[in-house]
């Protein structure tokens, strides 16, 4: 499912190493010995110079990168609720982040891998966010437009990727954008990287659904996770007042392209 250029290197990789096994099990039928142990030494360098091209933990950056999207869905998926999106100061932090661990299991198939300094650090993100809406702290953030003071899930989600910035002092980023003709808030526009994989990827038909994209770039290892309109979605994104919030005069039906996580691990 995953589209994922380490994966290639990955099984280059298994590859080589491979072969090199293969070498080494041949018997030494030749006289020259010496010959096989050449061959074998210079295996060895090829394989140790494509462990350097291509480090073990660029491999954990696609897992690392896909677990966080996890995670912070998993999140997003508790604030989905009535009462605390109308009132955030009726948020209970310990059962928010019991909920959130519990979905994250449910999505992923594992607990959360409290080893992984990143995976750690967002939950923390979440965390504080929460902890800030049960507060009060953002009662005077969104004071405009048809979702005045409303702690949204996509409001939710911002607030956790500039925390999560800030905690991982900026070598984590996550966010959740669109394109540029579905964008509700600027803030949350897509970059140059994002916006090219979302015109000419996510939004074509052929597109297999939730299939992420990922790359190594010159900005880091970046991964990209569309998702996508369900009912629960409509009442804002639908009919009129989907026309009215989107920067374009557009929209949203059930099953439509309405957005995507963004990862970049530096
Ligand atoms: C109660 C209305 C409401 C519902 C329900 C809702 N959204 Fe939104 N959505 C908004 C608003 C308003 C924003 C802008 C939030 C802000 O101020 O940052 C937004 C932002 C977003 C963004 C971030 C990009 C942007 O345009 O700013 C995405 C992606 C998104 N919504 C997708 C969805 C999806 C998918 C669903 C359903 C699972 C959904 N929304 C449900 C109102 C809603």
């Amino acid at each position: 499912m995953i589209q994922d250029r380490s994966d290639l290197n990955q099984g280059e990789l298994n590859m080589l190493i491979k072969r090199l096994y293969s070498v080494s099990a041949v018997k030494p039928t030749y006289r020259d010995k010496g010959s096989l142990s050449i061959k074998v030494f210079l295996c060895s360098l090829v394989v140790v110079g494509l462990l350097q091209t291509f480090p073990m933990a660029y491999a954990g950056q696609a897992e690392t990168a896909q677990d966080l999207t996890t995670l912070l869905r998993s999140a997003r998926a508790v604030t989905v609720n009535k009462k605390t999106i109308g009132d955030p100061t009726l948020i209970n932090v310990k059962k928010f982040i019991k909920k959130t661990k519990k979905n994250y299991l449910r999505s992923s198939g594992k607990k959360l891998d409290k080893s992984n300094v990143m995976l750690g650090q967002l939950l923390e993100a979440i965390k504080q966010v929460v902890t800030e809406a049960q507060s009060g702290k953002y009662a005077d953030k969104w004071t405009k437009g048809d979702y005045a003071n409303k702690f949204l899930p996509a409001r939710f989600a911002r607030q956790t990727g500039l925390a999560f910035e800030k905690i991982t002092d900026g070598k984590g980023i996550i966010k959740l954008t669109t394109s540029d003709d579905l964008l509700v808030n600027l803030a949350n526009k897509a970059d140059e990287w994002e916006n090219k994989v979302i015109e000419t990827m996510f939004l074509k038909p052929n597109w297999e659904r939730n299939k992420v994209f990922s790359e190594k770039t010159s900005t880091g290892y970046r991964l990209i996770l569309p998702e996508y309109y369900k009912s629960g979605c409509m009442a804002c994104h639908g009919g009129d007042q989907g026309k009215k919030i989107h920067s374009k005069p557009i929209s949203g039906n059930i099953g439509d392209f309405g957005g995507a996580i963004s990862v970049i691990l530096k």
